[in-house]
Parts: C-alpha cells; sequence; structure tokens
C-alpha cells in the first residue's frame, strides 16, 4: 500500500485519526525557553497501531499531549478526526477527550477507592452513556479480569492494574487510544500481555492506537514507528524489525 503523503485521496487511502499540521510548542520565554516541538507535520492513520520513539527530552510527550488535548500547541494545528482542537473551548476539549479518546498512562491512573469494574466503566458513566454489557464482557474477558473486577487498585498486581487502564481505555471504542509510556513500569510478561491486547484492538476491532515508548520490544508491535529527535520528526518505519529499531535508535542518539 502507498503511505505516502502525496498519494492521492481514494477508497486504498486509509482515513486519518489525528493530525498534525506544522505543530509548534516553546515552554518559556527568551533566553530560558525551550523549543519542545519544532513544527511537526504528521498523520496517525486509522485502524493503525503507531509507535512514538526518541531520546529522553525529544519530544514525544509533547507531541501526544498536544494531539490528544492535554496541552495547548504555541502555534499550528492539531485534528482528532476533522476537529481542529485550536477552535475548541476548554470545555469542549475536556468533552472530547472523554467522547472521542482512550487513554493509557505510565502510572495507571486508576481511582483508589473504586473496584476495577466501576475504574473501568467511570469514563462512560462520566459521559452519561450506557455501558455496553457484551462488550464490557468480552474485554474483561480478553484481559482476564473477570475474576478481579471486584477488587480496588491496591489489591491489583501492577500488570493488572495496567490491564484495567487498557480496558477503560477500550470500553467506550474511541476514536483513539493515546498512550505515554503505557509499559513503563511494567516487567516484560505484563508488558507483552499489554501489548498483545492493544495489538488485537487493532487487528480484530479496528482501533486505532498511538503509544510513546523507550523499548524497542514494545514499538515492534507497532505497524509504523515515528522518531523524535530535538522536537523534529526526523525517521519513520513501517513494519519495523527489531534491527531496524535499534540502528536507528543508535543513529539518533549519536
Ligand atoms: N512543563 C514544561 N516546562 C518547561 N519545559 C518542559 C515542560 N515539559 C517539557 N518540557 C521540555 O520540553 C522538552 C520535551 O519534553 P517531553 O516531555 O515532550 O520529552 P519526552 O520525549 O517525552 O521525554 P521522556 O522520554 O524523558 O519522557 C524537554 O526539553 C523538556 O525539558
Ligand atoms: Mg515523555
Amino acid at each position: 500500500m502507498n503511505h505516502s503523503a502525496a498519494s492521492p485521496v481514494g477508497a486504498s487511502t486509509p482515513a486519518v485519526a489525528a493530525r498534525a499540521i506544522e505543530l509548534f510548542k516553546q515552554y518559556g520565554q527568551g533566553e530560558t525557553s525551550v523549543t519542545a516541538l519544532d513544527h511537526v507535520t504528521i498523520d496517525f492513520r486509522q485502524q493503525e497501531f503507531t509507535a512514538i520513539m526518541g531520546p529522553s527530552g525529544s519530544g514525544k510527550s509533547t507531541l501526544m499531549h498536544t494531539m490528544a488535548g492535554l496541552d495547548s500547541a504555541t502555534s499550528g494545528a492539531a485534528f482528532i478526526g476533522e476537529t481542529d482542537l485550536s477552535q475548541l473551548s476548554d470545555r469542549e476539549i475536556t468533552a472530547l477527550r472523554r467522547d472521542r479518546l482512550g487513554f493509557i498512562f505510565q502510572s495507571f491512573n486508576l481511582v483508589p477507592t473504586l473496584t476495577a469494574a466501576e475504574n473501568i466503566t467511570l469514563p462512560v458513566d462520566f459521559a452519561g452513556k450506557k455501558v455496553d454489557k457484551a462488550w464490557f464482557d468480552e474485554i474483561t474477558t480478553r484481559l482476564g479480569l473477570a475474576q478481579r473486577l471486584e477488587h480496588r487498585p491496591a489489591e491489583l498486581s501492577g500488570g493488572q492494574q495496567q490491564r484495567v487502564a487498557c480496558a477503560r481505555a477500550l470500553v467506550s471504542r474511541p476514536e483513539i487510544i493515546f498512550g505515554d509510556e503505557p509499559t513503563g513500569n511494567l516487567d516484560s510478561n505484563s508488558s507483552a500481555e499489554v501489548l498483545d491486547i492493544l495489538r488485537t484492538s487493532v487487528d480484530q476491532d479496528g482501533q486505532t492506537v498511538v503509544i510513546v515508548t523507550h523499548d524497542a520490544k514494545a514499538a515492534s508491535y507497532a505497524d509504523r514507528i515515528v522518531f523524535l529527535a530535538d522536537g523534529r520528526l526526523v525517521h519513520e518505519l513501517e513494519d519495523p524489525s527489531m534491527e531496524a529499531i535499534h540502528q536507528i535508535m543508535a543513529e539518533i542518539e549519536s
């Protein structure tokens, strides 16, 4: 398939789930200012699993956060589907995140006083929508959580807590799931479980997934990897092999 930016719009061109155009983000002013994103233009395609890699401080989290409406850009545009985030009020962005996006963070971000089941349905409940019971059962079974649903986060292992966070992201069938180092606090077994779940959601359910990761093994689950260095997009890999990932990371970091 031709994925190049110049390919004409047509049936074979995958639709864009999120798009950044000349995204620029500067922290602070004057001599002490930091350019975190230096005019990044990128598309994340629907039903694809994309990984964002790059050295520490290269702007990975900033790119994800500005594209997901968690932070605002200094200039440039970020779109979710056809929606230009810069045209929305804070309230509308909050609603967009809740209604159209799913999030998985390194630190799980579960509510300690709620059970696993309550944590999973919280965003849907907040949105005033009804939980699709069959889908809830399907994903909690797939995630191996069926026997853990009445437990609170403190009674779950780190891997189980992150699987609860995955279920919470998946349950509303969001347009995109964004994960900032979703396996950053997990051992290799739990990491593989989380990545398998995300891979399956893309392959079986047509979910769109974008993660930030430091880990070449995690990134190798993706269909495509984009590499950042100093706030710029410097490389892209389709169907990445571990070898190719290591080679590009070594080039960028040297
Ligand atoms: N709130 C902030 N105020 C000032 N500078 C910031 C802020 N957030 C990030 N930065 C700077 O912006 C740059 C990009 O940061 P970002 O967090 O996006 O990097 P990253 O690639 O996610 O790094 P890591 O792999 O360490 O998480 C860094 O130089 C960072 O110090
Ligand atoms: Mg980061």
